[in-house]
């Protein structure tokens, strides 16, 4: 994989030095694609992004508009789409139909979406097989999968074959049972480790690299040991990028977020109150008034 700076300029407008220029978001979004190169020159630069899940067409569309230059369809929605406790029980089948709605609706973003548990483990041909479905049928840009160095031969596979490979270390909630619950990885001697794990997957292909509970310093040095980007979640501010799941920075959850998820806003409590005031105003006839109906 080229780090080499795209010919074409970044889409983020001029490439000064992150001190002193505006986040990749809050600059005007050119309409132009980000592409992989545009990510590895941003590394090069020094300037942070920002990644955010999506899961239908409206939240790609809006994170779209917004300059979010990557979005992830994320096996985030076994939780936050489909209902289940874990990631564990979502599908290829499941994952296909909300990457296409994300791949349809985005105009600029990159869209990444997550290999399912169950569809890639198995042996380099099932991932190969899986990874292909959600290019062709999910027209996903590229392709996310959990696990360090044993998936090293299948990373090497995707990208040989043109399927650009975001890896994911650290947490890597798939192996929620296996890891004994949602516990920080990589603490202590298991640092060295993790640092080799990311650097195997990158000299394997893999485009960036997600760091999910991780301690901030050993998140910082696997970001200063690698050139491609390493995007955090729970990994402190020393990554190149920061993903957080939609549904946890909008607000939309009930209970407890984890810690390492900041609120944006508020969108179950502005829901709840549209939803609570349109009962009553149908209760009480004020709607629909002449203004929402069809007089002749
Ligand atoms: O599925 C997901 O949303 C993820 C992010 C939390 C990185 O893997």
């Amino acid at each position: 994989m080229s780090t080499d700076a795209p010919e074409e300029q970044s889409p983020y407008g001029s490439g000064s030095r992150a001190q002193d220029a505006p986040s990749a978001a809050s600059t005007a979004p050119s309409p132009r694609k980000v592409r992989i190169p545009h990510l590895h020159a941003l590394k090069a630069e020094g300037r942070r992004w920002a990644m955010l899940t999506a899961y239908d067409m409206y939240a790609a569309q809006i994170f779209d508009e917004a300059g979010i230059p990557v979005l992830l369809v994320g096996d985030s929605a076994g939780n936050n789409v489909y209902g289940y406790e874990t990631t564990v029980p979502v599908t290829l089948d499941e994952m296909i139909p909300l990457v296409r709605a994300v791949s349809t609706a985005a105009r600029r973003a990159l869209v990444v979406a997550d290999l399912p548990f169950g569809s890639y483990g198995g042996s380099v041909e099932q991932g190969f097989a899986s990874a292909v479905r959600l290019m062709k049928e999910g027209l996903a840009h590229a392709v996310k999968l959990e696990g360090g160095t044993a998936m090293v031969p299948l990373v090497k596979t995707l990208t040989d074959a043109g399927i650009p490979v975001m890896a994911h270390v650290g947490f890597t909630p798939q192996s929620e049972h296996q890891l004994g619950g949602y516990r920080v990885q990589g603490r202590g001697d298991a640092a060295d480790a993790l640092v080799d794990e990311a650097r195997a997957l990158q000299d394997a292909g893999a485009f960036a690299v997600v760091l999910e509970m991780v301690p901030a310093p050993v998140a910082a040095r696997v970001t200063e040991v690698l050139s491609i980007p390493t995007i955090g979640i729970g990994a402190g501010s020393g990554t190149d990028a920061q993903v957080l799941v939609w549904s946890d920075f909008a607000g939309l959850r009930s209970g407890k977020a984890p810690r390492f998820v900041k609120k944006y806003a508020d969108l179950r409590g502005t829901l709840l109150d549209a939803a609570r005031a349109y009962a009553a105003d149908v209760e009480s006839g004020a709607f629909p008034d002449a203004e929402h109906s069809f007089e002749s």
